[in-house]
């Protein structure tokens, strides 16, 4: 068993099949909050080295997004290959906010921010097995298709700057999943497929309290070195996130999430087209 919260995250992210990984996800997430409770013994954060990029199954094979092919979404294999797609999200996800926590653990922050990446990291765990759930009711499996090989890429740009990951990873690529995840449902709503339409909602609800916990510790930070949250974010969103902000956006879940649209809106224009000479 390993002793600290940041050996935890190294064990997970150096698992690389995606029912194990998720398993060890959901036992240490369940210790975590054990100790949290004082029904065993506290866990340290601790310090561990965590790997540059998390272990990956054999499949899926990684592709280059323009190489992974397109499928019509309203077709039996469109549908297929949509749930694959969240399958993918939902892995790297798990691994993303366990990354967090052993990432940074060098930055003192407050027991609170530990508790809601293990939550997180437990509820991606939880969607990655809906999903493949899903997948296998259907006659696939996660791993039957390509999958995108540029998820990790917002991890490896901000692995040096906790403020950057929090601006991307949850205020933007988990936000996204806010204004996409309805869609989806009516995707499978309209094909009568039960398992998929209660999976996503599921997704859909927890997906909320992602992002705000990302939006709670970038305004935390913020308050510590005197930033102003907007500019700040702005500026990170732009160093490290490598494309503008599509619209529409879904404006009521974002607000719930602590998101306004004065974050995101400016982030639809590149910077020269927003600021002409
Ligand atoms: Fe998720
Ligand atoms: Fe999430």
């Amino acid at each position: 068993m390993p002793r600290t919260l940041s050996d935890m995250a190294v064990e997970v992210l150096t698992t690389a099949e995606g029912r194990q990984k998720t398993a060890l996800s959901r036992r240490h997430a369940a210790a975590w909050f054990a100790a949290r409770r004082g029904d065993a013994a506290a866990i340290e954060i601790g310090r561990a080295d965590p790997p540059l990029h998390p272990a990956r199954p054999a499949a899926p094979q990684l592709l280059s997004p323009r190489d992974v092919p397109r499928r019509r979404p309203g077709s039996p294999a469109g549908r297929i290959a949509l749930l694959h797609a969240v399958a993918h999200i939902e892995l790297n996800a798990v691994d993303l906010h366990w990354d967090i926590i052993a990432r940074f653990a060098e930055i003192p922050m407050p027991m609170g921010f530990y508790d809601d990446w293990v939550k997180a990291a437990d509820e991606e765990s939880k969607h990655f097995n809906l999903m493949c759930d899903c997948l296998e009711e259907l006659g696939s499996h996660y791993g039957a298709l390509p999958a995108h090989a540029g998820m990790w890429r917002a991890a490896e740009d901000t692995a040096e700057d906790i403020m950057g990951r929090l601006a991307v990873v949850p205020m933007v690529l988990e936000a996204r999943g806010l204004d996409v995840t309805p869609g989806m449902i009516d995707v499978f709503r309209k094909a009568g497929l039960t398992s998929p339409v209660a999976a996503l909602e599921t997704i859909y609800a927890e997906e909320v309290s992602h992002v705000a916990y990302g939006s709670k510790w970038f305004h935390f930070l913020c308050g510590r070195h005197e930033l102003d949250p907007k500019e700040v974010f702005h500026t990170l969103v732009r160093r490290y996130f490598h494309s503008t902000l599509k619209p529409p956006f879904n404006e009521e879940k974002r607000a719930e999430a602590g998101l306004p649209p004065d974050f995101y809106w400016p982030l639809t224009e590149n910077e020269a087209d927003a600021n002409p000479a």
